[in-house]
């Protein structure tokens, strides 16, 4: 079914590795208004990969119901969010000449050159998933962000591309599928949680957002108003508590909550933690909880840091670096941010948009909520989305949702 008939509703599904979440949303005269949402434990994903599609499908469907159940509504197509070490992404670039006799750039003109530049060397079980225009060139004039209409005869374009494993990607819409949902779409999940959280000001100077969930750490880095590199690494909060359970001597469970109330906090505050088999507690410091935490947590922003270093040109500036996932919600994670970046770090929430409450707003809500924004800007193809930019349901939403795509 096309997208046009069913824009009014937009849905978005994050399957993580620790828990599903599901956001629905209207598109409102008044722009784009949150109607439900539902969460469930995820036990089936592995690092953003599917290794159980029995446990993967419950999950979606205890989420879906229950943010069908908060909205009232019943819907059939969902924005689905894609994450794993399997991602890869690319910088390209094409060029074609300008069709119409009048030398002026149709939608059609933008659509052949984006299409061309998806042209790469693919090995054929991998797709793309995004070719993202960052910026395009007509006869020679560099940095145009929209040519429509544009005199020229010769239109060029540098894409942001990211591919991905056409079989894991296969496998996690084969779970939609059997959890009674359609897809309308499919985003590498940073993309997402970077539409939420990140403001165009932020964007254009030069940005990091890190997306620490349960199972990996996504990248995306942005310069001059859109995506320049993306990545994921397959290491999250998880390995965090098997760390804290291994080195306290403790169970997963109580680990957890070590975690979340001490993380890698300063002081020396001591605490009872319960012994493995249950029957007795034992008193740990946060220093001691410190020597644990910080070196994986600094380990893991290195990890990020380098793979930035190493493909991002020399010369680019960043202003910031935003964190996202359940793992912005780490006590003092900010400081070692700080440090290991060089840069100034914020803990990134959803940007405001209709019904969105301060529970949603929560880090770990960002990608499902950014699903929803890519699914209300209403295409799945990026030439499309160009022409379409001045009107639509577009033009009454915010401001910010304009330029998400890119
Ligand atoms: N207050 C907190 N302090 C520290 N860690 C936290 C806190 N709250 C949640 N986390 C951690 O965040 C992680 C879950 O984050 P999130 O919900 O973003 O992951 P996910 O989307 O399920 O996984 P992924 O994105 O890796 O597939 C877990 O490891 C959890 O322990
Ligand atoms: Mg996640």
């Amino acid at each position: 079914m096309s997208w046009s008939m069913k824009h009014e509703t937009v849905c978005g599904l994050d399957i993580g590795t620790t828990k599903t979440c599901t956001v629905v949303a209207v598109a409102g005269p008044t722009g784009l208004e949150i109607v439900g949402m539902g969460e469930a434990p995820s036990l089936g994903m592995r690092k953003g990969v599917v290794v159980d599609l029995d446990e993967t499908i419950k999950s979606i469907e205890a989420a879906t119901e229950k943010a069908e159940r908060m909205a009232g509504i019943h819907f059939g197509e969902v924005v689905v969010g894609i994450t794993g070490d399997h991602i890869r992404s690319t910088n390209n670039r094409a060029v074609v000449a300008v069709s119409g006799e009048d030398r002026e750039v149709t939608t059609g003109d933008v659509r052949r050159v984006i299409d061309a530049s998806k042209i790469i060397n693919l090995p054929s079980d991998r797709q793309i998933i995004h070719a993202l225009p960052r910026y395009f060139t007509v006869d020679g004039q560099e940095g145009v962000s929209d040519p429509i209409g544009m005199a020229g005869g010769r239109l060029e374009v540098d894409t942001h591309i990211i591919t991905g494993s056409s079989s894991f990607i296969t496998n996690v819409l084969k779970c939609v599928q059997r959890a009674g949902l359609e897809t309308a779409g499919v985003v590498f999940e940073p993309l997402a949680s970077s539409a939420a959280t990140l403001l165009q000001e932020e964007k254009q100077v030069g940005v990091v957002l890190l997306d620490i969930g349960g199972g990996t750490t996504d990248i995306a880095v942005y310069s001059l108003g859109s995506a320049i590199y993306t990545a994921t690494i397959p290491v999250g909060g998880s390995v965090l508590t098997s760390d804290i359970s291994l080195g306290l001597k403790t169970t997963l469970a109580e680990a957890e909550e070590v975690k979340k109330r001490h993380g890698a906090g300063k002081g020396e505050d001591s605490f009872a933690v319960r012994t493995l088999d249950g029957r007795s507690t034992r008193e740990h410091t946060t220093a001691e909880l410190r020597q644990i935490v910080v070196p994986r947590v600094v380990e893991t922003l290195r990890m990020a840091r380098q793979k930035i270093v190493d493909n991002v040109p020399r010369d680019l500036v960043l202003g910031e670096i935003v964190i996202t996932g359940g793992g912005a919600l780490l006590p003092n994670i900010e400081p070692l941010a700080e440090e290991v970046f060089g840069l100034p770090v914020r803990i990134g929430a959803a940007n405001a948009i209709g019904g969105l409450t301060d529970a949603m707003a929560a880090p770990q809500y960002a990608t499902a909520i950014g699903l929803v924004l890519f699914g209300a800007n209403g295409e799945r193809d990026d030439a499309m989305r160009i022409g379409r930019r001045r009107g639509g349901v577009l033009a009454r939403a915010q401001r910010w949702l304009a330029d998400l795509w890119t």
